[in-house]
């Protein structure tokens, strides 16, 4: 096995993390890694935000806490109910991965990027996880102010968003993956 099928068989949702930064070349080269994805007609319709700030996570998870403890699913509210509740998973940083919303293959591109850098993380000694949950207060219109402090362009739409930092669990064994998935014609 090469080193990039091991990295990509290694990377796990990493869902608690120590304080310390990620150093700025890995999160360089983690940036490089997310806008070399493929996408549809090279149009690259996406926007990175960088959240190096602990503060504005935690603003994003309190606004995401009320949203949840409003909704009429019993296990989302009792997720939000958790007083450790947190959208980003304790990590120290994360990239919130916006899409332009004209372009067709957006989601798709952009979930590329994501797991690029997933990938690049995990080559890095770095753990992460893939967040499509951080983003419930800010699709609502008294979320709009969260857009504009993270500085997401006109036309742009949050997607998803990836944590970053240094593990700090030992994962178990890897969630079984479902049989049956792949049909071959010969
Ligand atoms: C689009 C998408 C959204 C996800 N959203 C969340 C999330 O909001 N919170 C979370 O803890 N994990 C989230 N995950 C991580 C999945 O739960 C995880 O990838 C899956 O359970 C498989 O585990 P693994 O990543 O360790 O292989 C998301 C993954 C994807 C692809």
């Amino acid at each position: 096995m090469n080193e990039t099928i091991r990295n990509i068989l290694a990377r796990r949702s990493m869902r608690s993390y120590e304080a310390r930064p990620v150093e700025e070349e890995k999160l360089a080269a983690i940036l490089e890694c997310a806008q070399f994805a493929p996408s549809a007609t090279n149009r690259q319709p996406w926007h990175f935000t960088v959240v190096l700030s602990r503060a504005m996570l935690d603003k994003i998870s309190a606004e995401n806490k009320k949203v949840m403890l409003a909704s009429p699913d019993e296990k989302v509210r009792q997720r939000a109910q958790d007083p450790g509740y947190d959208s980003f998973r304790g990590a120290p940083m994360a990239i919130i991965v916006s899409g332009a919303k004209e372009a067709a293959y957006a989601a798709c591109d952009c979930a590329n990027a994501v797991e690029n850098m997933a990938i690049a993380a995990t080559s890095l000694g770095l753990g992460s996880c893939y967040l499509g949950s951080f983003k419930v207060a800010m699709e609502r219109p008294e979320g709009a102010h969260l857009l504009a402090e993270l500085g997401i362009p006109e036309g742009y739409v949050p997607l998803y968003a990836l944590s970053i930092g240094y593990g700090n669990e030992s994962l178990g064994e890897r969630a079984p993956r479902k049989e049956g998935t792949i049909t071959f014609i010969q």
